[in-house]
């Protein structure tokens, strides 16, 4: 019995897409959590590349089966999309893709309020991806939400959304003077996508629980990181759901006892996309060479990603919060050509020392890193398989890390493709 959760320890986009894919040879089933299409997980091989913002990233391998869990908030036009273009590569879903009865649905208004918000001069902007994340979990919470059961069961939807429909169409005019589109044309607009739905969803929570009964391995898709998950993360300047790998349990129906081990990912470097803090932010030649090297453009919504040195309290902070015991590493190859490295290894506040991760946002704003500083290996990684052919500085930067985050780093990540990588250890 196997139940492996993989979590970003970072602002998201560590490399989990490339990750999970890799893992999911070992697993019989993938399970995304939580999160919805904000997320953007870019898997490549064969020479061909592919982004998911939905459906599990273990959908490639032709015999595992992917659930989207009740923790995840689902945009229907985004997910049609997504299984269309599924198919019409050739990627046959059909019996392998569970979608649960529990999950919310991302309605227009949803996605209205996220924008006009962000827009919203009156409004603190926190660089949402405005897909509507934030106001479904809030409705989610609020109880007014309208889930895949309901979704699919015509009168359930129309109920749901006309009981909804007064109080947004007042608070969107009021606030933002946007008009809502009319009731039956947001109604008519969810009914053309509910008959592809209808098939896949069920109750995933008790397929779940019976695979583990069987042995099966479950793999939990983690989105997002732990930087942006909404009750650890930097907030206000996070994600609204809980992308910490507790959030496995909630979001698929997991009893935590069955929760074998978390895995992390995180970038031999630091990216966030969005406002927010970011302590190891540079604004210079450096932040710049990471950007381009690195191709540090989000995989959903485009924008670039800002740069900056790896954080060694973000990563100890994201052990410590998940529990996690291995470490992948990825993107090293992007630091080939620089000439020296930094890393964060404490923050200082007032001249003094801070212990753990601030929750004020204030503070943590103020907070100073303070640097190790490792000389860089200035020639190519890229795709290399074996970690004795990494040159010594990268080896050296590498065994830094993984002291500094206190627990093995057994996967090493040298470019984005699948076979671009180096195993020196046990990770399942
Ligand atoms: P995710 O959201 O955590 O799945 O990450 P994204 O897919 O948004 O962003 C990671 C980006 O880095 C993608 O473009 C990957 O193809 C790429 N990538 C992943 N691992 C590596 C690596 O080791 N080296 C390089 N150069 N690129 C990588
Ligand atoms: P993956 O899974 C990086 C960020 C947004 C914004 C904040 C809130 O690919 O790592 P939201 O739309 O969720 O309300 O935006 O969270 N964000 C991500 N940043 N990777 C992601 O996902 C993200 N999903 C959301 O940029 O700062
Ligand atoms: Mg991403």
């Amino acid at each position: 019995m196997s139940v492996f959760v993989v979590v970003g320890m970072q602002w998201g986009d560590e490399g989990k897409g490339k990750i999970i894919d890799l893992l999911t040879e070992q697993a019989d089933v993938v399970a995304r959590y939580q999160g919805g299409h904000n997320a953007g997980h870019t898997i490549i091989f064969d020479g061909n590349k592919y982004i998911l913002h939905l459906i599990p990233s273990g959908i490639f391998r032709a015999d595992k089966k992917c659930v989207i869990g009740n923790g995840v908030v689902i945009d229907p036009a985004a997910l049609a999309e997504e299984m269309q273009m599924l198919k019409k590569l050739g990627f046959d879903y059909d019996g392998r893709l569970l979608i649960s009865d529990r999950a919310n649905i991302i309605l227009p208004y949803h996605r209205i309020s996220d924008q006009q918000k962000e827009g919203d001069s009156g409004s603190r902007k926190i660089g949402t991806t405005g897909r509507g994340i934030g106001p479904t979990y809030s409705d989610k919470i609020a109880r007014v939400g309208l889930r895949t059961c309901d979704f699919i069961d015509a009168s359930q939807l129309q109920e749901t959304i006309k009981s909804n429909y007064e109080e947004k169409k007042k608070i969107l005019k009021n606030l933002y003077g946007e008009n809502l589109p009319d009731l039956c044309e947001i109604v008519d607009q969810m009914l053309a996508h509910r008959e592809m739905f209808v098939k896949y969803v069920g109750n995933t929570q008790s397929f779940l629980r019976d695979q583990i009964a069987e042995g099966k391995k479950i793999l939990c898709e983690g989105a997002q990181g732990t930087m942006l998950d909404v009750d650890h993360g930097t907030y206000p300047f996070v994600t609204s759901s809980n992308s910490t790998a507790g959030g496995a349990c909630t979001g698929l129906g997991i009893p935590p006892g069955k929760i074998t081990r978390a895995i992390g990912v995180i970038k031999a470097y630091t990216t966030r996309v969005g406002e927010g803090p970011f302590p190891t932010e540079l604004h210079d030649g450096y932040g710049e060479q990471l950007r381009n090297d690195g191709a540090e453009f989000g995989s959903t919504t485009g924008r670039p990603r800002r740069c900056g040195w790896f954080d060694a309290v973000v990563g100890r902070y994201a052990v410590e919060l998940n529990g996690i015991d291995k470490v992948t590493l990825t993107k090293v190859d992007v630091l080939d050509q620089l000439d020296t490295i930094h890393v964060c290894t404490g923050y200082r506040h007032n001249g003094k020392a801070v212990a753990g991760m601030p929750a004020s946002l204030a503070v943590l704003e103020q907070c100073e890193p303070v640097y190790t500083e490792y000389p860089g290996w200035q020639q190519s990684t890229s795709g290399i398989r074996s970690f004795e052919k990494l040159p010594d500085n990268a080896r050296r930067y590498v065994d830094s890390l993984q002291d500094h985050l206190g627990v093995e780093i057994p996967l090493v990540s040298t470019g984005p493709g699948r076979e671009e990588t180096i195993m020196r250890g046990e990770l399942l």
